[in-house]
């Protein structure tokens, strides 16, 4: 695995990388990130498949500033007191994403909400800087284990799987940053962080809530954070597996839909636009999981009596993607 030290061309090649749709381990100073263009889903799906995550969180989009974060997402007075006050820094803010930003819908997970930071560490404002990207990135680690906080801990865990790691020392915090949802009645703290509840509410002169259920386990993450997380889901109720549908359906495809017919007579070919997406017609997976959150919501239509979605296979980000069809289809 290519670790390199950060030097300007280092840097520079990074850029270039996540320019051209690749995957960049990078240090910030809470712990390592794996970062991908937060607007080519397609390079955000590789972020899920070299994590291995089970299910599709919500990543955290970096910025280079505020300036730059309100190309994404509103900012309130209180998202803008908040931001002048602890960015650069070890904060995340989910605030309501603007539509039509260009963000990928498998950066917010199909949420209307964002979380956005604004790192300090010279290294990631470099490299903010090189590519002029906002860059999608979840600690660069495999799922399940801890957050790295050297270049050596990332290659340990990911080993070849980003394209390039970018090197620059140990990380001064070690923990991930502290994440504020300021989208609800009152602004909460979802993820414990170095930055406390206390020094943001001497800011805004509001109560501010920690909202994640283990308050006593502070300084260990959350177990589950994606217990907490509200999921997009459809409206319309969701049918998995399916090797045919009824004219009253709408069509989710995935791979070929040859086979596919209409019950009462037809082939799903005929369907108008509104009714039939495919994922991916040559049955790629990345794709499927970079097209998966916009198709879902095209085909969320009252005209519609079901989503009917085709078969996914069992393996890799078929296993993210099948876990959040059977939410949506278990509601
Ligand atoms: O310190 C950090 O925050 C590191 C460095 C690399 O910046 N990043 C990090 O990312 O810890 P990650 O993927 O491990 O944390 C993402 C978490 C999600 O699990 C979720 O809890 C929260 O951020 N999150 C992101 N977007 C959200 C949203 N729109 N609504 C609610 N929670 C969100
Ligand atoms: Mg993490």
């Amino acid at each position: 695995m290519q670790i390199s030290q950060a030097t300007p061309a280092a840097i520079q090649r990074a850029a270039d990388i996540l320019k051209s749709g690749g995957l960049v381990a990078f240090p910030t100073e809470t712990v390592y990130g794996l970062g991908a263009n937060a607007l080519d889903g397609h390079a955000v799906a590789q972020i899920f498949a070299a994590k291995g995550r089970p299910a599709f969180n919500p990543l955290i989009t970096h910025v280079p500033d505020l300036k730059t974060a309100q190309k994404y997402a509103e900012f309130d007075d209180t998202a803008k007191a908040v931001a002048h006050a602890f960015w650069p820094g070890a904060l995340t803010l989910i605030v309501p994403l603007k539509p039509k930003c260009g963000i990928s819908g498998l950066v917010t997970a199909g949420l209307e909400t964002i979380g956005l930071r604004v790192p300090k560490h010279k290294c990631t404002q470099n490299l903010l800087k090189a590519c002029a990207l906002p860059i999608a990135a979840p600690s660069a680690n495999t799922s399940g284990s801890l957050s790295p906080t050297t270049a050596k801990a990332v290659a340990d865990t990911l080993g070849d799987k980003p394209n390039m790691i970018l090197a620059d020392g140990s990380c001064e915090i070690g923990l991930e940053s502290t994440i504020l949802d300021l989208t609800g009645d009152t602004p909460a703290i979802l993820r414990p962080g170095v930055i406390t509840a206390e020094d943001i509410a001497r800011i805004i002169d509001r109560d501010v809530i920690y909202a994640y259920d283990t308050a006593k386990d502070a300084l260990n993450a959350p177990k589950s954070p994606g217990q907490l997380l509200k999921h997009y889901a459809p409206n319309t109720p969701v049918r998995l597996k399916a090797v045919d549908i009824e004219p009253t359906e709408a069509l989710l495809a995935f791979g070929s839909t040859r086979f596919m017919s209409l019950r009462g007579g037809g082939h799903v070919n005929t369907l108008p636009a509104s009714q039939f997406r495919n994922l991916s017609e040559s049955g790629d997976l990345h794709e499927a999981a970079a097209n998966l959150f916009a198709y879902l919501k095209a085909l969320d239509q009252s005209a519609h009596k079901r989503i009917a979605v085709m078969d996914i296979p069992e393996t890799g980000l078929g296993i993210a993607i099948n876990d959040r069809l059977r939410r949506a289809a278990a509601k």
